[in-house]
């Protein structure tokens, strides 16, 4: 009571695109009296009887729905248990200090009396504790709980707890990461550590090949954890492994870029390179929990940071926040929240998923025509501009420029264009574009006319 569940359960609902649905509305709707007047007429135990019927029913129709249950109701066995069936449940987190000053002029019935307002909390508290499947404070906490994100100052130390299961875990790690934060790894996995895999540092553990030699020497069965350790690279090829191995077993990614925290670890796309393209061959395959400890970048060079920056810029102009300005663990939050609730909602990139894309086909295009020797995150910083540019959102294309300031590159035009009609998304050799009515307002699908595209990519060669 008091912890904001009335607030926070329809913005929780909005982003994740799902209907909200209150049991206390429900109630009143039935009654067609408020809940203080049920109270007052009938008594609690009226009001517990009928709150236990709504909610068991509302629970049991296993919709993918966000609801609100008010703060006694899980003194109920069979509300208990419907929602250990049905729900992943979350306990919104508040003092009871915070939550009597949010109700005490509210008329709630159970909220007339400091002392025993502080009471039923402490009575209720260990069967809160009891039921959640995750807790939060606020909405992006929430959606990173649903999503199965933890981001936790040193997590890597608590990992026999923190991968889901209690089963045998083998490690794919990038090498260069293994040297940094292996022996952390080894500790905090103990015995639950069966097996470690070294993988080639960066883009080049993306192959078949490595994903076979994997595929030939992991011994899980069906109730072991592949944890992959490493940036967006590693994460793709482990993830892909896990995917197929033994038609999937669970993964755990513990991304140590900022790329890998903010974009590769969340969401479920997994992937390798194969001849044909970059990315073309992957599964999704949702992970049982992304584990990420701040601690791990640390190490990380400043160029890689820079390409973490660009995706940060680019969730910032999709969410319409300057989230950039934010220090890098709240960047890192912001981030993860936004595109986790976005792939919750779209888990299989057939809607609006499609909008993580802003500023990346023309960032793929020149990578390409680079022969993929340009840094992601220039390509991104570039794209951003082309895509800002022809928005029409010129502040932002200058913001863009100050924050990331990218340089023209040196690539062949022809090929550049060319691979840019080529482009994935590209349909009948037109590209199709994610475009912003402004910040915060993404168009995706948005055929252009080639010759205003291919005149914004010639701006960005140098
Ligand atoms: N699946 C997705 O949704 C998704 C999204 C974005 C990008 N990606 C993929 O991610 C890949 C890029 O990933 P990335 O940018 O994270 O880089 P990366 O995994 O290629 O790693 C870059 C370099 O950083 C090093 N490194 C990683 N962590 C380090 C650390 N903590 N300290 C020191 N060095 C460290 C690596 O050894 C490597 O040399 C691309 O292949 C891209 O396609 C996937």
């Amino acid at each position: 009571m008091g912890a904001g569940k009335s607030t926070l359960g329809p913005e929780l609902a909005a982003r994740l695109g799902r209907p909200f649905v209150s049991v206390d509305s429900i109630v009143e709707e039935r009654t067609g009296e408020s809940i203080a007047e049920h109270f007052a007429e009938r008594g609690e135990s009226a009001f517990r009887q009928l709150e236990e019927q709504v909610a068991t029913e509302v629970l049991d129709r296993r919709l993918p729905v966000v609801v609100e249950l008010g703060g006694g109701a899980v003194g109920s066995i069979e509300t208990r248990e419907a929602l250990e069936q049905n729900a992943f449940t979350l306990l919104l987190e508040a003092s009871p200090e915070e939550a009597w000053a949010r109700v005490a002029d509210s008329g709630r019935p159970l909220a007339r009396d400091p002392r025993a307002f502080h009471a039923l909390y402490d009575e209720r508290k260990s069967l809160y504790d009891r039921v959640a499947d995750g807790r939060a404070t606020d909405a992006d906490g929430a959606i990173l709980a649903a999503a199965g994100v933890d981001i936790e100052d040193g997590a890597l130390a608590r990992l026999t707890e923190l991968v889901p299961g209690d089963g045998p875990v083998e490690v794919v790690a990038d090498a260069t990461v293994a040297r940094l934060h292996g022996e952390v790894v080894r500790a905090g996995l103990a015995d639950r550590l069966v097996g470690e895999h070294e993988v080639p540092a960066g883009e080049r553990a993306k192959t078949a090949g490595e994903a076979e030699r994997l595929w030939s020497t992991i011994r899980l069965d069906r109730s072991g954890t592949l944890v992959a350790l490493g940036g967006g690279s590693t994460l793709d090829l482990a993830g892909f492994v896990a995917a197929t191995h033994l038609r999937g077993i669970a993964w755990t990614p513990i991304p140590t870029t900022l790329v890998a925290q903010v974009d590769a670890g969340i969401g479920g796309k997994t992937a390798i390179d194969v001849p044909a393209g970059k990315n073309l061959v992957g599964a999704f395959h949702w992970p049982a929990r992304v584990l990420t400890d701040m601690a791990t970048l640390a190490t990380l060079p400043a160029a890689e940071v820079e390409n973490g920056l660009a995706e940060v810029v680019k969730t910032g102009l999709l969410a319409g926040e300057r989230l950039w300005e934010l220090e890098t663990a709240e960047q890192v939050r912001r981030c993860a929240a936004f595109k986790a609730a976005i792939c919750l909602r779209d888990p299989l990139d057939r809607a609006d998923r499609a909008q993580l894309n802003l500023g990346h086909t023309f960032a793929h295009a020149l990578e390409s025509a680079s022969g993929y020797t340009l840094a992601h995150g220039r390509a991104v910083a570039l794209g951003l501009l082309a895509a800002l540019r022809l928005s029409g959102l010129h502040d932002e294309a200058q913001t863009v420029q100050e924050v990331l300031q990218p340089t023209p590159v040196a690539v062949d035009r022809d090929v550049a264009w060319a691979a840019l009609t080529r482009d994935k998304k590209a349909k009948a050799g037109s590209p199709r574009l994610v475009l912003l009515d402004a910040p915060g307002r993404p168009r995706w699908g948005v055929q252009v006319d080639a010759r205003d595209v291919r005149a914004v990519l010639d701006t960005l060669i140098a």
